[in-house]
C-alpha cells in the first residue's frame, strides 16, 4: 500500500500519541508540539548563552576532536586562541593513571577571508593511545587552561558493537539547539557523530561573515570536545565568493577542520576512510571532481577492495548531496556522482548511505538503479539486496528551515519520509544486526519516530525492507 505523506504523518502521531498515554502520560504537550512550523529557522543572536566565549586571558575555544588515523588509536584535537598564538600543547593522560602525563604539540594556523582574520587556529595529533579507554586532556597550556575528554574505540573487530550518532546540516539556530540537545539527552548515547555536512551556515551572512564560524564552533564545542564528529563537506564549506576575491573553495573549513586523509591513501582531506569498531566509513566530496582519472575518482576504486567485511563488517558511506531523495528541493542534485558510483556500492555491498543537504527526512529502501546503458530503456530503480539503503538526513535545523514540498506520489524507493528537524542513531550490535532510529525534535528524547534492524548485506544478506511488512 503506498500512503501520501499526510496519511503517513496521521498514521505516525497516532502511534506516538498512543505510545505517550501508554508510557509517558506526564508529557501532555506532545501533540501539539507536532504543529510544523512554517516560519524560518532564525540564527541564535551572538548574545546567546552556547556562544559565550570561555573566560580567561587567551582561553581556548572552539574546542573538537575527530579520529586521528585509521583504526581510532589517534585523536586530533583543535581549537582557537584569541589573544596571542599560546601554547600548541596538548597535555592528555589515562583517567585512571593520573600520575603518567603525556605531551603533544600542535601547529597553528590562520587565515583571512575578505576583511575576516581568524583566531589562531591549533591542530594536534596525539597517537598512541590505548583502545577502549578515558582519556582526559588539557589545552590552553600557560594561560587559561581548559580541561575536556574523550573515550577511545575498542578495537577495530566484526563483533564489536558501537553506537554512532548521525546528524546533518545543524547550522546554528533555535532549532539547531534543539537537535543537539535531543542528540545528548536521547538514552541511546552515541559515542562518535557521522557528520554529513554543513556545519555554520555563515555564508547566508554578507561576505560570509567568518564570525559564524567561530560562534558555530563555540556552539557545538559541548559535544565535538567530547566526541569525535566524523566531517562530511557539504556545499556551505565551499565560501567560493569571486565577487569578493574569495575563489579556494572550502577555505575556512579546511583551515578550522581537520580530517585524518593521508592514514587512507587520499591525497585530499575531503574524502578519506576510517575504520571504527566493527564499521568502516567511507566519506566523499559532492563538491570535488568525481569523474573518471580524477582523484576523488581513482581513490574509491583503489578504496572499496581494501573493505575486508571479515574485520569490518559495516561498510557505511557518507557524502552531502543525496542520490535517492523525494523532496523536490536539490531533487536530482546527487544524480551525477550517483551515476559514476553507484555500480561499485552495490558491487561491494555498501550497507548504509547518508547524506544531508535536502533539509528534511528520508529512508530507501534497497534500490538499485544500474541497469541502464542509454539505449536499453531500463532506468527505473528496482529492489536490489545487494544495494545500500539511502538515508537523507539534513534535517538538523540550519537557517534555511524545513524543505516540505515532497514530489508526489511518493516514489516506490522511499520507505519513509518527513519534514520535521531531527537526528539519528545507529546501534551495531554485532557483525549481523543494527539497530537504527531516528528521533524527531518536537518527540520527547526516547521517542522513536522511524527505527529498522538493519541487516548486514555481507553476513546477513537477508530482507530488511519496509514494503515487506507492508
Ligand atoms: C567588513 O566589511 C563590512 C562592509 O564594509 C563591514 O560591515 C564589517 O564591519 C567589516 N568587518 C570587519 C571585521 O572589518
Ligand atoms: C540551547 O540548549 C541548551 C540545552 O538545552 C540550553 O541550556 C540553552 O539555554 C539553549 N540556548 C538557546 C539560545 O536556545
Ligand atoms: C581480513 O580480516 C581477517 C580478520 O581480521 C583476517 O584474518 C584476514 O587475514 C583479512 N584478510 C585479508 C585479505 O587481509
Ligand atoms: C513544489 O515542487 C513542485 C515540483 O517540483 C513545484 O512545481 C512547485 O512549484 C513547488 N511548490 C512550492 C510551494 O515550492
Ligand atoms: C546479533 O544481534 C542481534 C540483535 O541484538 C541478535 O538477535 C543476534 O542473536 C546476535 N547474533 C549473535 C550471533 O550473537
Ligand atoms: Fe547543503
Amino acid at each position: 500500500m503506498k500512503m501520501n505523506m499526510k496519511m503517513k504523518m496521521g498514521l505516525v502521531l497516532y502511534v506516538c500519541v498512543a505510545h505517550v498515554l501508554l508510557y509517558h502520560g506526564a508529557y501532555g504537550g506532545m501533540t501539539s508540539s507536532f504543529v510544523r512550523k512554517e516560519e524560518k529557522s532564525v540564527d541564535m543572536p551572538f548574545s546567546s548563552d552556547v556562544f559565550s566565549h570561555p573566560p580567561g586571558y587567551n582561553a581556548p575555544q572552539q574546542v573538537h576532536i575527530t579520529q586521528g588515523d585509521h583504526v581510532g588509536r589517534a585523536v586530533i584535537v583543535s581549537w582557537v586562541t584569541q589573544d596571542e598564538p599560546g601554547s600548541s600543547d596538548v597535555v592528555y593522560w589515562l583517567a585512571d593513571k593520573t600520575d603518567q602525563k603525556y605531551k603533544a604539540t600542535g601547529k597553528i594556523t590562520t587565515y583571512k577571508y575578505y576583511n575576516y582574520t581568524s583566531g589562531f587556529i591549533h591542530h594536534c595529533n596525539i597517537k598512541n593511545l590505548q583502545f577502549e579507554s578515558k582519556y582526559y586532556y588539557e589545552v590552553g597550556i600557560g594561560h587559561t587552561t581548559r580541561r575536556f575528554w574523550f573515550m577511545t574505540p575498542p578495537p577495530v573487530g566484526p563483533d564489536v558493537p558501537y553506537t554512532f550518532g548521525i546528524m546533518g546540516d545543524l547550522g546554528q539556530t533555535y532549532d539547531s539547539n534543539v537537535t543537539l540537545a535531543h542528540y545528548e539527552m536521547n538514552p541511546v548515547k552515541g559515542a562518535a557523530v557521522l557528520f554529513v555536512g554543513d556545519l555554520s551556515y555563515a555564508d547566508h551572512y554578507e561576505f560570509h561573515d567568518n564570525s559564524r564560524w567561530d560562534s558555530w564552533g563555540r556552539f557545538a564545542e559541548r559535544s565535538t570536545a567530547y566526541q569525535p564528529w566524523i566531517w562530511t563537506a557539504g556545499n556551505h564549506e565551499l565560501d567560493y565568493e569571486p565577487t569578493i576575491g574569495e575563489t579556494k573553495p572550502f577555505k575556512p573549513f579546511l583551515h578550522r577542520y581537520r580530517m585524518p586523509f593521508r592514514a587512507s591513501g587520499s591525497t585530499e582531506p575531503l574524502w578519506y576512510s576510517i575504520k571504527r569498531a566493527s564499521a568502516y566509513i567511507i566519506v566523499l566530496s559532492s563538491y570535488s571532481a568525481y569523474g573518471m582519472y580524477t582523484p576523488q575518482y581513482q581513490w574509491l576504486f583503489e578504496e572499496f577492495p581494501k573493505v575486508n567485511r571479515s574485520e569490518t563488517p559495516w561498510l557505511i558511506v557518507l557524502m552531502h548531496s543525496p542520490w535517492y531523495n523525494s523532496n523536490s528541493y536539490h531533487f536530482m542534485e546527487g544524480e551525477t556522482m550517483r551515476v559514476m558510483f553507484e555500480p561499485w556500492f552495490v558491487q561491494y555491498k555498501v550497507d548504509l548511505v547518508f547524506a544531508g543537504h535536502v533539509h528534511a527526512y528520508e529512508r530507501s529502501e534497497r534500490i538499485s538503479n544500474i541497469a541502464y546503458n542509454i539505449v536499453n530503456g531500463e532506468c527505473t530503480p528496482v529492489h536490489d539486496k545487494s544495494a545500500p539503503v539511502y538515508i537523507t538526513i539534513g534535517d538538523g535545523g540550519n537557517i534555511e528551515g524545513l524543505a516540505n514540498n515532497m514530489t508526489e506520489p511518493q516514489p516506490k524507493y522511499s520507505a519513509y519520509r518527513e519534514a520535521s528537524f531531527g537526528h539519528a542513531t545507529l546501534e551495531i550490535k554485532n557483525r549481523t544486526h543494527a539497530y537504527y532510529s531516528w528521533h524527531r525534535n518536537s518527540d520527547g528524547y526516547a521517542v522513536t519516530a522511524d527505527s529498522v534492524m538493519f541487516f548486514n548485506r555481507y553476513w546477513h544478506p537477508e530482507d530488511d525492507s519496509t514494503a515487506k511488512n507492508n
